[in-house]
């Protein structure tokens, strides 16, 4: 149990997470059940759905699993219905639906580069869009999982970069189009977070000490940390926060992300 913020701090809330059975979006999903949210999680695994879903109830929680592929706009148009209609609202959508490898500009095919430019700025895009309705009603909010990766450069990334780059740039526009509609579009920008598929992905093992020493507080991020960022950017602790992608890396981005 997260005990740095009061309980029950998003009761009464409907938090939609795509991306939410696994990872760090799978931890924010889980501490917005234990803060009170009814949590409604969209994955394109079946099995890692179930899973989660499993977790979040026998924790006492409430938890909506619909299989759903953000690139393909009519499926998260349904998800975001069948959400609306179990549940009679939407407060919080959080995109963390991501994809991600390692690879050189130079081997990396059009379609590869498509791929996660679709999942990620795409697949943000859809769902905002989707949501648009509910988060209307419900003066709701949206939290867009991003990196910085993108700030310098980082090689081996260029196709997660450039959707990163563009997640942010949907966060800044819908913050400052949806702000009259009373609804908040925030980001977080994690470092790099272990016990996570994107670090067994991303990192070779006999790389993690070298990483850790560039890290000005010297240790890799926990999900508990993004967690923590998103329960505050969620709650009405950042009422007047809008249009900001809040950094959790531990300072790593500001001594460069790449280790070449
Ligand atoms: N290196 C180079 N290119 C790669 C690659 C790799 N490791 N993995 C996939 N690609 C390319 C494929 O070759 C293909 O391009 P091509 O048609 O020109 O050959 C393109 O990317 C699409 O691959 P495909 O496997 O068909 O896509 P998918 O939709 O099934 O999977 C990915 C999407 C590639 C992002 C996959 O890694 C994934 O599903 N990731 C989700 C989980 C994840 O990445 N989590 C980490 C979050 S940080």
């Amino acid at each position: 149990m997260n005990k740095i913020f009061a309980d029950n701090i998003l009761q009464g809330k409907v938090a939609f997470v795509t991306g939410g059975a696994t990872g760090i979006t799978g931890g924010v999903a889980r501490a917005f059940a234990r803060a009170g949210a009814r949590l409604a999680i969209t994955s394109r695994k079946e099995d890692n759905l179930i899973a989660q879903k499993q977790f979040i109830e026998e924790a006492g929680g409430e938890c909506f699993a619909v299989a759903a592929d953000v690139r393909d706009y009519a499926a998260v148009e349904k998800a975001i219905a069948e959400t609306a209609a179990h549940y009679g609202r939407i407060d919080i959508v959080v995109n963390g639906a991501a994809g991600n490898f390692l690879c050189k500009a130079n081997e990396l095919s059009a379609n590869g580069f498509g791929t996660v430019v679709d999942i990620d700025t795409k697949g943000t895009f859809n769902v905002c869009r989707a949501a648009f309705d509910e988060l209307k009603k419900s003066r709701g909010q949206i939290l867009n999982i991003s990196a910085t990766l993108h700030y310098l450069a980082t090689p081996m990334q260029i196709h997660v970069s450039a959707a990163k780059a563009g997640v942010d740039a949907i966060t800044r526009n819908l913050s400052v189009e949806w702000g009259r509609y009373g609804i908040r579009v925030n980001g977080i920008a994690p470092g790099p977070i272990e016990d996570t598929e994107g670090m067994k992905r991303l990192l070779m093992p006999e790389l993690r000490d070298k990483l850790t020493k560039r890290i000005p507080l010297q240790r890799f991020g926990k999900i508990e940390d993004i967690e923590n960022a998103a329960l505050f950017l969620a709650s009405d602790a950042a009422a007047y926060i809008n249009g900001v992608t809040l950094v959790v890396d531990g300072g790593q981005w500001l001594l460069g992300t790449s280790l070449g």
